[in-house]
């Protein structure tokens, strides 16, 4: 713990899974920059104070070896800084640009929405958890990554393990094990796909870096298909449920999305400020600075709460209601600043634009299970675990 900071040791590890957001107002109003005790982190809580660490590079960079994130995932451009970052940034460009997801991947993201639901449609029940935004967000990664040769069920497991292993604040080893397994089938079903992609080059993501006009290494190849086989399937399945649960607890902005289609934009960017899928993500002090009342010094490290941000009430009035007629206002649920997300488009579309919208159109009087309360859990990573409903068959 740095000099100057305050600990706040009040709370659970099992606390913050369960709920952090109370946590974060009393952090944001007494200690907006805290040593959160059980979780041995330093905690930005407050919006201002985290744009302006995401705007400072040279004094928060992204870079910092002991980063769970690197030890689960290998050396990512997540967690790089600079030229370096620009390059491999670049080089995912051709699989993730604003145009594309329009262009190249909304055809075939709506064909597996439609395909899933109609799987689904007699049953009149569901676990949209487990039987929607599951299979959506793993069948459309794996067209987006290059593995088409998997199962979208190992997808699943894998993406899983490696964000359990990057949020392992707590130590677990039977989690480090789980993630080091997961690491090791990514890497042989990569290995299994590069021939034919180096042969036949696609709009993939492991396309794009093998062909890139400065292309990646296969080490950092590796790496970056795992962060992409992490954010890109657990944000999106949660962002899914998150949405619903949104439109079925509040009938009012689900009746005036019916009558205006366009909503269906704003509807995925407040589920996303309300219930961010990335509750925190860390960045590097390297040197001494002043910041939220508190003095870093260099070589702490700082986690950077959006999840909290997006709840300031500097920002956003009564921000633990989901409400798509609030004042608009930029939210933090994609991060700020060079490493903000690369897949934004890609789950706008996949997800605001063309899975949640889906379930309504195609589900007749959707509605939440009276029999199952929805579950949501995480404080690292954030969302509904179970959102079971029914319709009318
Ligand atoms: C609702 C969905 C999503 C949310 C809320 C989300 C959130 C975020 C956040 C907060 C960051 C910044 C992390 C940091 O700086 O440490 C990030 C980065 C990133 N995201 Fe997403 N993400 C989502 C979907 C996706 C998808 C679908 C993909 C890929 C298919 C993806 C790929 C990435 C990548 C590659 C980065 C690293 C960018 C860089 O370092 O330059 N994300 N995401």
């Amino acid at each position: 713990m740095a000099i100057g900071v305050r600990s706040y040791d009040e709370v659970s590890l099992a606390q913050l899974r369960a709920d952090p957001y109370p946590t974060y107002r009393t952090l944001r109003a007494e200690a907006p920059v805290a040593w959160l005790a059980p979780a041995g982190i330093h905690l930005a809580t407050r919006f201002d104070d985290i744009m302006r660490i995401e705007k400072d590079h040279e004094t928060f960079p992204a870079l910092d070896l002991r980063s769970l994130q690197i030890k689960a995932m290998g050396h990512s451009l997540m967690r790089r800084d600079g030229a370096d970052h620009g390059r491999q940034r670049r080089a995912l460009d051709p699989t993730f640009a604003p145009g594309v997801a329009k262009r190249h991947w909304q055809p075939l993201f709506e064909d597996i929405a439609n395909d899933i639901i109609e799987g689904l449609y007699e049953q009149g029940r569901a676990d949209l958890f487990s039987d929607f935004a599951a299979p959506l967000a793993s069948r459309c990664l794996m067209h987006i990554l290059g593995l088409t040769q998997i199962d979208w069920r190992d997808l699943c497991r894998w993406s899983q393990a490696l964000m359990d292993a990057t949020g392992n604040y707590g130590d677990d080893p039977a989690i480090w094990a789980r993630g080091k397994e997961a690491y090791d089938s990514i890497d042989r079903a990569i290995e299994a796909r590069v021939p034919e992609l180096q042969e036949a080059p696609d709009q993939s993501a492991i396309s794009s870096m093998l062909h890139a006009e400065d292309p990646l290494d296969m080490a950092d190849l590796r790496a970056n298909a795992k962060v992409i086989v992490g954010g890109g399937l657990n944000e999106p399945r949660d962002a899914t449920c998150t949405a619903v649960l949104g439109m079925l607890t509040n009938p009012d902005q689900l009746a005036r999305v019916r009558e205006d289609e366009t909503l269906w934009r704003i509807v995925f960017e407040e589920a996303v400020r309300w219930i961010a899928p990335i509750g925190l993500y860390p960045r590097r002090v390297a040197r001494r600075v002043e910041i939220g009342g508190a003095v870093l010094e260099g070589g702490d490290a700082i986690g950077l709460s959006v999840a909290s941000a997006c709840h300031d009430e500097d920002h956003f009035d009564d921000g633990e209601r989901f409400d798509i007629f609030r004042k608009r206002s930029p939210h933090l649920a994609f991060g700020a600043g060079p490493h903000f997300c690369l897949g934004t488009w890609i789950a706008r579309m996949q997800v605001g634009q063309i899975g949640v919208p889906a379930l309504f159109h195609r589900l007749p009087n959707l509605r939440l299970d009276p029999d199952h309360e929805p579950a949501i859990e995480g404080w690292v990573f954030r969302g509904p675990t179970s959102l079971r409903v029914v319709w009318d068959a």
